[in-house]
Protein backbone atom coordinates (compact mmCIF):
# COMPACT_ATOMS: atom_id res chain seq x y z
CA UNK A 1 0.00 0.00 0.00
CA UNK A 2 0.90 3.30 -0.59
CA UNK A 3 3.04 4.64 2.62
CA UNK A 4 1.15 8.51 1.84
CA UNK A 5 -2.05 9.07 4.65
CA UNK A 6 -4.57 8.91 1.24
CA UNK A 7 -5.06 7.35 -2.03
CA UNK A 8 -2.65 7.63 -4.98
CA UNK A 9 -4.07 6.84 -8.86
CA UNK A 10 -2.12 5.81 -11.73
CA UNK A 11 -4.24 7.15 -14.66
CA UNK A 12 -2.78 6.11 -18.39
CA UNK A 13 -3.94 8.79 -21.53
CA UNK A 14 -4.43 11.19 -18.52
CA UNK A 15 -3.87 14.32 -20.47
CA UNK A 16 -7.63 14.43 -22.50
CA UNK A 17 -10.83 12.85 -22.74
CA UNK A 18 -11.97 10.21 -20.21
CA UNK A 19 -8.75 10.04 -18.71
CA UNK A 20 -8.30 14.20 -18.20
CA UNK A 21 -11.92 13.90 -16.64
CA UNK A 22 -11.17 10.72 -14.56
CA UNK A 23 -8.46 12.73 -13.04
CA UNK A 24 -10.40 15.64 -12.41
CA UNK A 25 -13.31 13.92 -10.51
CA UNK A 26 -10.83 12.21 -8.83
CA UNK A 27 -9.04 15.05 -7.42
CA UNK A 28 -12.27 16.53 -6.06
CA UNK A 29 -12.39 13.38 -3.35
CA UNK A 30 -10.61 14.20 -0.42
CA UNK A 31 -9.10 10.84 -0.10
CA UNK A 32 -6.86 10.96 -2.92
CA UNK A 33 -3.77 12.90 -2.40
CA UNK A 34 -1.45 11.67 -5.38
CA UNK A 35 -2.64 11.45 -9.22
CA UNK A 36 -0.19 10.33 -11.67
CA UNK A 37 -0.74 11.61 -15.21
CA UNK A 38 0.44 8.67 -17.50
CA UNK A 39 0.84 10.82 -20.72
CA UNK A 40 3.05 10.21 -24.04
CA UNK A 41 3.90 13.39 -24.44
CA UNK A 42 5.45 15.96 -21.47
CA UNK A 43 4.21 19.21 -22.88
CA UNK A 44 0.56 17.67 -23.15
CA UNK A 45 0.72 16.14 -20.05
CA UNK A 46 2.08 19.23 -18.44
CA UNK A 47 -0.62 21.13 -19.89
CA UNK A 48 -3.40 19.04 -18.66
CA UNK A 49 -1.78 19.38 -14.94
CA UNK A 50 -1.71 23.31 -15.17
CA UNK A 51 -5.23 22.51 -16.02
CA UNK A 52 -6.61 20.43 -13.58
CA UNK A 53 -4.82 22.22 -10.69
CA UNK A 54 -6.77 25.53 -12.18
CA UNK A 55 -10.09 23.39 -12.05
CA UNK A 56 -9.84 21.74 -9.26
CA UNK A 57 -7.47 24.14 -6.42
CA UNK A 58 -5.56 21.24 -5.87
CA UNK A 59 -1.76 20.53 -6.74
CA UNK A 60 -1.62 16.90 -6.30
CA UNK A 61 -0.58 16.00 -9.76
CA UNK A 62 2.56 14.29 -11.17
CA UNK A 63 2.97 14.04 -14.51
CA UNK A 64 4.52 10.73 -15.66
CA UNK A 65 6.18 10.04 -19.05
CA UNK A 66 4.63 6.73 -20.53
CA UNK A 67 3.53 5.53 -23.96
CA UNK A 68 2.14 2.66 -23.36
CA UNK A 69 2.48 1.42 -27.09
CA UNK A 70 6.00 1.09 -26.19
CA UNK A 71 6.80 -1.41 -23.63
CA UNK A 72 10.49 0.01 -22.81
CA UNK A 73 8.40 3.39 -21.89
CA UNK A 74 6.26 1.80 -19.90
CA UNK A 75 9.16 -0.16 -17.92
CA UNK A 76 10.86 3.18 -17.79
CA UNK A 77 7.48 4.85 -16.48
CA UNK A 78 6.97 2.02 -13.29
CA UNK A 79 10.07 2.86 -12.56
CA UNK A 80 9.94 6.39 -12.15
CA UNK A 81 6.83 6.04 -10.25
CA UNK A 82 8.90 4.71 -7.38
CA UNK A 83 6.50 3.81 -5.09
CA UNK A 84 3.23 2.17 -4.85
CA UNK A 85 -0.46 3.14 -6.15
CA UNK A 86 -4.33 2.25 -4.68
CA UNK A 87 -5.26 2.40 -8.31
CA UNK A 88 -4.93 2.34 -11.75
CA UNK A 89 -7.19 3.13 -14.32
CA UNK A 90 -6.17 1.64 -17.42
CA UNK A 91 -7.43 4.32 -20.18
CA UNK A 92 -5.12 5.22 -23.03
CA UNK A 93 -6.62 3.63 -26.34
CA UNK A 94 -5.89 4.47 -30.37
CA UNK A 95 -8.40 3.41 -32.63
CA UNK A 96 -8.47 4.40 -36.67
CA UNK A 97 -6.35 3.67 -39.76
CA UNK A 98 -2.84 4.05 -38.05
CA UNK A 99 -3.60 2.16 -35.67
CA UNK A 100 -2.85 -1.48 -37.52
CA UNK A 101 0.89 -0.16 -38.22
CA UNK A 102 2.78 -2.51 -36.86
CA UNK A 103 5.12 -1.29 -33.27
CA UNK A 104 8.71 -2.06 -32.87
CA UNK A 105 7.21 -4.55 -30.39
CA UNK A 106 5.70 -6.32 -33.10
CA UNK A 107 2.26 -6.11 -32.80
CA UNK A 108 -0.47 -3.44 -34.00
CA UNK A 109 -0.56 -0.06 -32.34
CA UNK A 110 -4.16 -0.99 -31.33
CA UNK A 111 -3.51 -3.83 -29.33
CA UNK A 112 0.13 -2.24 -28.17
CA UNK A 113 -1.71 0.69 -26.38
CA UNK A 114 -5.40 -0.95 -25.46
CA UNK A 115 -4.25 -4.10 -24.55
CA UNK A 116 -0.74 -5.28 -24.28
CA UNK A 117 1.41 -1.55 -22.52
CA UNK A 118 -1.64 -1.80 -20.36
CA UNK A 119 -1.51 -5.80 -19.53
CA UNK A 120 2.77 -4.92 -18.68
CA UNK A 121 2.20 -2.02 -16.66
CA UNK A 122 -0.45 -4.34 -14.25
CA UNK A 123 1.90 -6.89 -14.28
CA UNK A 124 4.56 -4.87 -13.25
CA UNK A 125 2.93 -3.24 -10.57
CA UNK A 126 1.39 -6.47 -9.38
CA UNK A 127 4.66 -8.05 -9.56
CA UNK A 128 6.62 -5.66 -7.07
CA UNK A 129 3.33 -5.67 -4.65
CA UNK A 130 2.67 -1.92 -6.22
CA UNK A 131 -0.72 -1.87 -6.52
CA UNK A 132 -2.71 -1.62 -3.36
CA UNK A 133 -6.74 -1.63 -4.43
CA UNK A 134 -7.83 -1.81 -7.91
CA UNK A 135 -7.45 -1.90 -11.86
CA UNK A 136 -9.99 -0.61 -13.92
CA UNK A 137 -9.78 -0.90 -17.87
CA UNK A 138 -11.26 1.44 -20.02
CA UNK A 139 -12.69 -0.12 -23.08
CA UNK A 140 -16.03 -0.87 -24.48
CA UNK A 141 -15.38 -3.87 -27.07
CA UNK A 142 -11.69 -4.90 -25.84
CA UNK A 143 -13.76 -5.03 -21.72
CA UNK A 144 -16.36 -7.18 -23.19
CA UNK A 145 -14.20 -9.85 -25.46
CA UNK A 146 -13.64 -9.72 -29.05
CA UNK A 147 -14.84 -13.18 -30.65
CA UNK A 148 -14.17 -12.51 -34.22
CA UNK A 149 -10.35 -11.91 -33.14
CA UNK A 150 -10.40 -14.76 -30.58
CA UNK A 151 -9.87 -12.14 -27.78
CA UNK A 152 -11.62 -13.54 -24.24
CA UNK A 153 -13.23 -11.53 -22.14
CA UNK A 154 -10.46 -10.68 -20.01
CA UNK A 155 -10.91 -11.36 -16.23
CA UNK A 156 -9.40 -8.38 -14.25
CA UNK A 157 -10.44 -10.25 -10.99
CA UNK A 158 -7.85 -9.92 -8.22
CA UNK A 159 -7.45 -11.25 -5.19
CA UNK A 160 -4.71 -8.84 -3.44
CA UNK A 161 -5.55 -9.91 0.03
CA UNK A 162 -2.94 -13.01 -0.14
N1 LIG B 1 -15.18 8.05 -25.85
C1 LIG B 1 -15.89 6.95 -26.08
O1 LIG B 1 -17.05 6.98 -26.49
C2 LIG B 1 -15.28 5.58 -25.78
C3 LIG B 1 -16.05 4.45 -26.00
C4 LIG B 1 -15.50 3.21 -25.72
C5 LIG B 1 -14.22 3.11 -25.24
N2 LIG B 1 -13.49 4.21 -25.04
C6 LIG B 1 -12.14 4.03 -24.54
O2 LIG B 1 -11.90 4.94 -23.47
C7 LIG B 1 -10.56 5.37 -23.52
C8 LIG B 1 -10.49 6.88 -23.55
O3 LIG B 1 -11.28 7.35 -24.62
P1 LIG B 1 -11.37 8.90 -24.96
O4 LIG B 1 -12.61 9.09 -25.75
O5 LIG B 1 -11.16 9.71 -23.73
O6 LIG B 1 -10.12 9.07 -25.95
P2 LIG B 1 -9.30 10.39 -26.37
O7 LIG B 1 -10.07 11.63 -26.08
O8 LIG B 1 -8.83 10.13 -27.77
O9 LIG B 1 -8.06 10.38 -25.38
C9 LIG B 1 -7.16 9.32 -25.46
C10 LIG B 1 -6.03 9.57 -24.48
O10 LIG B 1 -5.15 8.45 -24.58
C11 LIG B 1 -3.85 8.96 -24.84
N3 LIG B 1 -3.05 7.99 -25.57
C12 LIG B 1 -3.24 7.47 -26.80
N4 LIG B 1 -2.25 6.62 -27.12
C13 LIG B 1 -1.41 6.61 -26.04
C14 LIG B 1 -0.21 5.95 -25.76
N5 LIG B 1 0.36 5.11 -26.65
N6 LIG B 1 0.39 6.14 -24.57
C15 LIG B 1 -0.16 6.99 -23.66
N7 LIG B 1 -1.30 7.66 -23.88
C16 LIG B 1 -1.91 7.48 -25.07
C17 LIG B 1 -4.05 10.23 -25.63
O11 LIG B 1 -2.89 11.00 -25.56
P3 LIG B 1 -2.45 12.02 -26.73
O12 LIG B 1 -3.13 13.33 -26.41
O13 LIG B 1 -0.97 12.07 -26.60
O14 LIG B 1 -2.92 11.45 -28.03
C18 LIG B 1 -5.21 10.82 -24.83
O15 LIG B 1 -4.76 11.41 -23.66
C19 LIG B 1 -9.92 4.72 -24.73
O16 LIG B 1 -9.21 3.56 -24.34
C20 LIG B 1 -11.09 4.37 -25.59
O17 LIG B 1 -10.82 3.25 -26.42
C21 LIG B 1 -13.98 5.44 -25.29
Amino acid sequence: MSSLPGKTVLITGANAGIGKEAARQLALRPEIVRIYLACRNRGRGTTAKAELEAATGRRIFDVVVIDVADLRSVRAGLAAIGGSVDALVMNAGVIGPQSMELTADGVTKVFATNVLGHAVLLEGLLAEGRLGEVAVLAGSEAARGVPKLRMKRPSLCLNLSR
